[in-house]
């Protein structure tokens, strides 16, 4: 006994001794690149360059990043995915959630200590923007972890894709009456740490913990590097047992890493390989080159060899990773709830995506200042307006969360603030979750993570505990799902956040800076909480009797008019042209 009180003020010593302060000062501007050497274009970089940095901490560490919106014409925010900002949440960064948006000119600063390991990233959280290239890995290195020493050199690899119109240009055309079916923009081009040119030196006879991560605005990746095996050790932040992988499949924002040993002679170099999944898009664009590849080298003298053929892809299942810390299956939920995933049109004509038959509009208030002014109210979803798709849940609430995808997409599903057990997920096309069908089973030890990947047409349950009070968005990580509205809004425990969390000043001042309300309901008002008159809503349903083959019809009448037109304009312009010579 006597040792143990000895020992216990020497080991708080040695830790806050270790912990340090990481300050990144980010101012965010307009630069140019030109990442697949087809089309130079202005990106969205951090002091005048791009990529944007890694940032790059320890266990423990407390991260500060002063943020100043150097846009002429945009806002702005950052959200550092993945970690869950315990006692921290108005750090999530989310716009019109836990902070407003930073307007042309305006700062603020993010600061918090972090206490997960593992491989994250960070990105705008403005709709829409991060694709334009505010994006970039967050590393938490863990020296003293689970598989320290078990590796010579760390490594990242951040697969993405890249367009080359910016977001407003092709989101305007995408939520629009032109474009009924909501197909989605298919990228120019896969990035591997954003270029296609990716040398990874190796020495024979090592091992790399290879940290990867896909920041994709939309794209899937199926990655392999020929010759070699991957042995999985974390996902999204997770340690896990380890497991041997050939092939990994990432959807946009997830992460693994990976214990990868060199072979020992250096006579060859190897192909390493990024492919995304065409059955994302739509319509596959003649020319498209779904690949991007990249190079083992062990010999930079050698040649480096094209990727082979591969005629079937085969990735590794991560329903089968076990978490390291062996944590069993949540039981008995006392909050169960489902959400089901649709698209349609609305009265605009646009197609616009859904949760239980509702698409998210962003609220006039962000969320979080809603639940730490609301009082008693705090607990009632109706306050936080119709279109947030609001659930609150109580501190320790074991939460159940049955997703049903309506839809004939894969999406990856992100939770903010958690990581959730994926108890079950169904096949393609499996239809509504059935509780009581008997071959449905669980998971006793479920992996975690914080992006899964839905079927098509199937359906899945996750299971987290309410332990984190804050707010926290579920959404589609597609970026063009995020527009159409993929979104809902979970509020974790508010009573206790309002005895626990203050907004510091310098957030509060960007919204006085914009005019905008930092307290009040979801439309505003401070008076009444209940009274949601005003609130932001999404368009009115289309017109009854109304179909989207009604809209296709629409279209098609008015794009074979403005061909009329063209035709009239062309000829006008030859006839010019003519007299001109
Ligand atoms: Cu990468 Cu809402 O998050």
């Amino acid at each position: 006994m006597k040792s143990l009180a000895v020992a216990l003020p020497i080991l708080s010593l040695v830790s806050t001794a270790l912990a340090k302060t990481v300050t990144y000062d980010f101012n965010v501007t307009y630069t140019e690149a030109n990442p697949d050497g087809q089309f130079s274009r202005r990106v969205i970089g951090i002091n005048g360059k791009w990529p944007i940095p890694t940032i790059d901490v320890e266990k423990g560490d407390r991260l500060v990043v002063n943020l100043f919106n150097g846009l002429p014409d945009a806002d702005t925010s950052l959200h550092f995915h993945g970690l869950f900002q315990n006692g921290t949440a108005h750090m999530d960064g989310p716009a019109k959630v836990t902070q407003c948006a930073l307007g042309p000119g305006q700062r603020m600063t993010y600061n918090f200590t972090i206490n997960q390991p593992g491989t994250y990233w960070y990105h705008s959280h403005v709709k829409g923007q991060y694709p334009d290239g505010i994006r970039g890995p967050l590393i938490v290195r863990d020296p003293k972890g689970p598989y320290a020493g078990k590796y010579d050199e760390e490594v990242i690899i951040a697969l993405s894709d890249w367009y080359h119109d910016e977001n407003p240009v092709l989101f305007s055309k995408f939520l629009s009456v032109g474009n009924p079916t909501g197909a989605e923009p298919v990228p120019n081009s896969a990035l591997m740490n954003e270029t296609q040119e990716m040398p990874f030196n190796v020495l024979p006879g090592k091992t790399y913990l290879v940290r990867m991560v896909n920041m994709a605005a939309f794209a899937a990746q199926y990655f392999w590097i020929e010759g070699h095996t991957m042995r999985i050790i974390e996902v999204d932040g997770e340690y896990t047992e380890e497991a041997e992988a050939d092939m990994i499949y990432f959807t946009a924002a997830q992460r693994y890493s990976f214990l990868l040993t060199t072979r020992n002679d250096t006579s060859e170099n190897f192909a390493i390989v990024g492919s995304m999944d065409q059955d994302l898009f739509d319509v596959v664009p003649d020319g498209l080159n779904p690949n991007v590849t990249g190079h083992l080298i062990y010999d930079a003298s050698k040649p480096l060899p094209e990727p082979s053929f591969v005629d079937e892809f085969e990735p590794f299942d991560d329903f089968g990773l076990t978490p390291l810390d062996g944590e069993d299956l949540w039981e008995d939920p006392t909050y169960s709830f489902s959400l089901e995933v649709m698209m349609d049109n609305l009265g605009d004509g646009a197609n616009y995506a859904f949760f239980n038959g509702f698409t998210y509009v962003a609220p006039k208030v962000p969320t979080l200042y809603t639940a730490l002014k609301s009082g008693n109210l705090s607990l009632t979803p109706e306050i936080y307006g119709r279109d947030t798709i609001p659930h609150v849940f109580k501190h320790h609430d074991v939460v159940e969360l049955i997703v049903n995808n309506n839809d004939p997409g894969k999406h990856p599903f992100h939770l903010h603030g958690h990581t959730f057990q994926l108890a079950y997920r169904s096949d393609v096309d499996a239809g509504l979750y059935d509780a009581s069908d008997s071959s449905v089973t669980f998971a006793q030890k479920p992996m975690r993570r914080d992006t899964v990947l839905i079927n098509p047409g199937g359906n899945m349950v996750l299971r987290f505990r309410a332990d984190n009070p804050g707010v926290w968005l579920f959404h589609c990580h597609i970026e063009w799902h995020i527009q159409s509205g993929l979104i809902a809004t979970f509020i974790e425990a508010p009573d206790v956040l309002q005895s626990t969390l203050k907004i510091p000043q310098d957030h509060l001042d960007v919204c006085n800076g914009q005019n905008l309300p930092a307290a009040g309901n979801a439309a505003g008002n401070t008076q009444d909480y209940l009274d949601l008159r005003g609130q932001n809503l999404s368009p009115a349903p289309l017109p009854a009797g109304f179909t989207a083959r009604g809209i296709v019809a629409l279209v098609f009448s008015v794009v074979a008019a403005f061909l009329g037109i063209a035709v009239i304009a062309l000829y006008g312009s030859q006839e010019l042209k003519q007299k001109a010579a």
